[in-house]
């Protein structure tokens, strides 16, 4: 008998595809009728297949399908599955972690350099015709010599971080503990950091300990000239209290490749030049997402042969 897998969140195809022959899979997420596929396979239903940023697995959906034995998240970030649900109820969770940490890495840098040298406002300026009109765009700001602070110094920031020492930026962070053998300057608390820093870039985990981490304390601590850069969660960021600052010009700008309910990015920000927008795309290229696709069906196909898994979380 094949084991059979909810679908909890939108899938990559290739995932769906690597799997298919030896699991039924269940599109939990799409159901038009989401009681009525619990009722009909929820008591057969031995794992989920979960996506970082839709869809999600709480208690609730544990409880209704009792014999769920793996979680398998597809993304670093699993702040969309109760994993203390899954942790009392003995189910195993798995993500994708290392895998994309490189890709998430680049990203960060990408979107440092592009709101401080105006790379994306310089384009519009070039295709709107604006330049033999209105001559030179406006100066942008110094990004080697100046000081990140990283919010979060995990493996993401990490990789941040080396890439950074490159631009010959001064690194420091902010977590929950100070890390022995990061030779980074340490702050036991953001508005701190912020206050320390011309960027301050998030790669932290979202969920409920992150939650409103940037409030509109820490937004003013990073200052006028300053600028806030988001791959980690839309939820850790006031969206409110940044519009805000962004508004009264209490930050410089901001980078953005997360949102507090994306797909939908608040129509203000769009209007932004100083503004850098992304559609969550730090893990977003061929080879990375290959390799979150394989790790993936890895964990689930280890774990149905009665092996340990690769990366639980
Ligand atoms: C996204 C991520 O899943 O791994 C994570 O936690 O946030 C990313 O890989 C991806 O960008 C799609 O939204």
């Amino acid at each position: 008998m094949k084991p059979e897998l909810l679908m909890v969140s939108p899938i990559p195809p290739r995932v769906a595809e690597a799997l298919k022959s030896d699991f039924v899979l269940h599109d939990y997420f799409r159901a038009a009728d989401k009681p009525a596929m619990l009722k009909d396979v929820g008591g057969k239903v031995r794992g989920y297949l979960s996506f970082a940023s839709a869809g999600g697995a709480d208690a609730a959906l544990m409880d209704a399908t009792p014999k769920v034995e793996i979680i398998a998240n597809w993304g670093v970030g699993y702040d969309r599955v109760d994993a203390a649900a899954a942790k009392a109820r003995g189910i195993i969770v798995t993500n994708t972690p290392d895998v994309l940490t490189a890709c998430c890495a680049d990203l960060a840098m990408a979107l440092i350099l592009a709101v401080a040298r105006r790379v994306a406002e310089g384009d519009r300026y070039v295709r709107a015709g604006d330049w033999p009109k209105l001559g030179a765009l406006r100066l942008g700001t110094r990004v080697n010599g100046s000081r990140l602070g990283i919010v979060g110094l995990g493996r993401i920031g990490k990789a941040a971080a080396r890439r950074a020492e490159a631009f010959d930026m001064r690194i420091a962070y902010y977590g929950r503990n100070r890390q022995t053998g990061a030779p980074y300057d340490y702050y036991d608390d953001p508005v701190t950091l912020a206050e320390n820093s011309d960027f301050l870039l998030l790669t932290c985990p979202g969920g409920a300990e992150t939650h409103h981490l940037v409030n509109a304390e820490v937004l003013t601590a990073i200052g006028p000239e300053g600028f806030l850069v988001n791959i980690a969660r839309g939820s850790v960021v006031d969206e409110a209290a940044l519009l805000t600052a962004l508004k009264e010009g209490r930050i410089a700008g901001a980078a953005l490749d997360v949102f507090a309910k994306e797909p939908q990015v608040p129509a203000e920000l769009m209007t932004m030049d100083n503004v850098v927008l992304q559609p969550h795309q730090s893990s977003a290229t061929t080879a990375t997402r290959r390799a979150m696709d394989d790790l993936v069906v890895e964990n689930i196909r280890l774990h149905f042969a009665g092996r340990p898994v690769r990366t639980p979380v």
